[in-house]
């Protein structure tokens, strides 16, 4: 069963974005064994719902953010088969902390199989307008259509 976790530095923002995309996307595709779970670097929002501002932007697009925030533990580069980061600060922590080269090749990008956006840095939105929102939905929408496509073809 392919697994997947998308991480961001809070996990309120980008990544449980990415989580429900990705998820409400795969379950239209007919991937219903896919595992999707994001995290964030940082502890503060442990608990926590997404951010206010994400979850009524990504629900104006019929996606549902209903994940609870949690932190990146070591056992994580062992659960899952793709592990992808919102940005280049929390990609380099993740392969930084690797200890193994297995797990440092599962570390990428979420924008690492997107069309749109190929390679592209997610902007954190948590300190912009409601603009910073869509443009990181946009990013975050694209890149889990190649993510599908990707996994598709593994
Ligand atoms: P995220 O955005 O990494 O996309 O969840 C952030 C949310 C909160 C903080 C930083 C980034 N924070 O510093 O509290």
């Amino acid at each position: 069963m392919p697994s997947v976790l998308f991480v961001c530095l809070g996990n309120i923002c980008r990544s449980p974005a990415a989580e429900g995309i990705l998820r409400h996307l795969a379950a239209k595709d007919a991937i219903k064994e896919l595992v999707v779970e994001s995290c964030g670097i940082g502890a503060w929002h442990v608990g926590q719902l997404p951010d206010e501002r994400m979850r009524h932007a990504s629900k104006n697009r019929g996606f549902y953010l209903e994940s609870r925030a949690q932190q990146f533990t070591y056992a994580f580069y062992d659960r899952f088969d793709l592990i992808l980061a919102a940005d280049r600060e929390v990609l380099n922590a993740l392969i930084q902390h690797a200890q193994l080269p297995e797990h440092k090749t599962k570390i990428k990008l979420i924008t690492h199989f997107s069309s749109c956006y190929p390679d592209e840095e997610i902007p954190d939105p948590y300190y912009r307008g409601d603009s910073g929102f869509e443009q990181v939905l946009d990013m975050i929408e694209d890149s889990c259509h190649g993510i599908l496509e990707h996994l598709r073809d593994a």
